[in-house]
């Protein structure tokens, strides 16, 4: 049987941070969370050597980092004998993909690497020697050895038996490298070539911002594969959960957050802000729209400039076009919502609903107190503030009558 071991007990020091850099979140999900998510295998058979806890696996600790070795080491005596066979790879590479963890599992080689070539000879991985014979580590590396362009990956496969024969056979450096199992190894290897950048680790900020580059890139350019249009992807950002239909237009400086659904034909304009919501059918939205907190825009709606939607639902045709704030609503269809309307949802303590209900028009400048609903058909005039419900086809006014006091300005003595 085969188990994963993912190494993640180092310490961070590049990172400066007080915690661990494998538990640092990009867009809601840890580093190493990316690294568990690729391992094509149930939680019950990965094992993660920290020395913190994982909800949802098993975490083995590492009491002194004594080096990739010793954590291995310290792995093995914790895994049941029914494992045979380990994949050994880092927490700290995000984007690893799944397709390279399923390739090792076919390998049949006592011992497989995956490797890469690299172009920049200064950079530290370890080099694969002599077709898989050996890894020589950058530290204890001569510059003939650097100028080999064959760089371990951090990712192993290995029978049970290798690591049972050669772990024991370490050196310190004073470190245990894990790398110095593949010279001691007397079975058969193997090597699967891959490309650098999906081995990518983060140990300072400046590749953790590389990293949140590629998986920008990785994501959007599924989604425009599968037929949405970014224009200027670099300027947008989106999530590992976003979902865009084809024909869907965003454009740039667009940031969309978890968990954003987004239907054939809408169009997303430029700086707006999408978290949590449904976007259906022909739907257009901002410039400078937020929209978030569970928000269901039906087909054919309106979001417009300057417009935040919390926690409602805008129904079909309906239009909010300009400067509003509309809070746990729900608007039935063709709704007309004037310029500056607020539904004042909260009043201190509590959050409460407002409803609108088809064909209402709410005049500009509006203010709705919450709960309150406005039927079917009824028209509230410009400026009204309403804390009462309004029945189906009425007008609402709230307004101030107007006054004008002739020549006022001419007798004030002070002008
Ligand atoms: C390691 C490899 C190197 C390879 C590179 C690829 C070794 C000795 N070197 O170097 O050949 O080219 O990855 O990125 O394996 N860790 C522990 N306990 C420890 C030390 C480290 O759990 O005592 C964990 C770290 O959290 C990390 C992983 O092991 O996730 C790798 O350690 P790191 O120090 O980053 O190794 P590299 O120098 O990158
Ligand atoms: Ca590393």
């Amino acid at each position: 049987m085969l188990c994963y071991i993912v190494l993640a007990a180092g310490q961070s020091k590049r990172f400066k941070s007080d915690v661990s850099k494998v538990l640092f979140k990009l867009h809601g999900k840890t580093i190493l969370d990316y690294a568990l998510e690729a391992i094509p295998a149930p939680k019950n058979d990965i094992f993660i050597v920290a020395n913190f806890e994982h909800e949802g696996y098993k975490c083995i600790p590492q009491k002194a980092q004594l080096g990739t070795g010793h954590a291995v080491q310290e792995a093995l005596k914790q895994i049941p004998q029914k494992y045979t066979e380990c994949i050994i790879l880092c927490g700290d590479v995000p984007l690893i993909e799944r397709s390279t963890l399923r390739e090792l599992v076919e390998s049949v080689s006592d011992l497989t690497l995956v490797g890469f070539h690299i172009n920049d000879f200064t950079k530290p991985y370890g080099r694969i020697l002599n077709n898989g014979e050996a890894i020589v580590e950058y530290k204890e590396a001569s510059q003939d050895v650097k100028n080999n362009s064959l760089a371990y990956s951090g990712v192993m496969k290995a029978s049970r038996k290798v690591l049972d024969e050669t772990l024991p056979k370490l050196k310190p450096h004073p470190e245990l490298y894990l790398t110095e199992i593949v010279e001691k190894c007397r079975g058969s290897r193997s090597i699967i070539f891959k490309t650098e950048e999906e081995f990518a680790g983060i140990n300072t900020r400046a590749d953790l911002a590389y990293i949140e580059r590629c998986l920008q890139k990785k994501w959007i350019n599924k989604l425009m594969e599968q037929g949405a249009v970014f224009y200027n992807p670099e300027t947008s950002s989106v999530r590992h959960d976003t979902n865009i239909a084809a024909d869907v237009i965003v454009h740039p400086n667009v940031q969309i957050g978890r968990n954003v659904t987004i239907e054939k034909g809408a169009v997303i304009h430029p700086f707006t802000a999408l978290e949590n919501c449904h976007i259906k059918e022909g739907v257009n939205v901002g410039p400078f729209a937020h929209i978030r907190g569970d928000v269901v825009l039906e087909r054919e709606s309106v979001v417009g400039n300057f417009v935040e939607i919390k926690g409602s639902k805008i129904g079909q045709g309906s239009k909010v076009k300009h400067l509003s704030y509309i809070g746990d609503a729900v608007l039935g269809k063709n709704v007309n919502v004037g310029a500056g309307t607020i539904t004042c949802n909260y009043d201190g303590v509590n959050k409460h609903k407002t409803v609108i209900e088809d064909d209402a028009f709410i005049g500009s400048n509006s203010t709705l107190i919450a709960p309150i609903t406005i039927h079917d058909h009824a028209f509230i005039g410009a400026d009204t503030v309403l804390s009462e419900d309004v029945e189906a086809y009425d007008l609402a006014l709230t307004r101030a009558p107007k006054k004008i006091v002739k020549g006022w300005r001419k007798n004030r003595s002070a002008d």
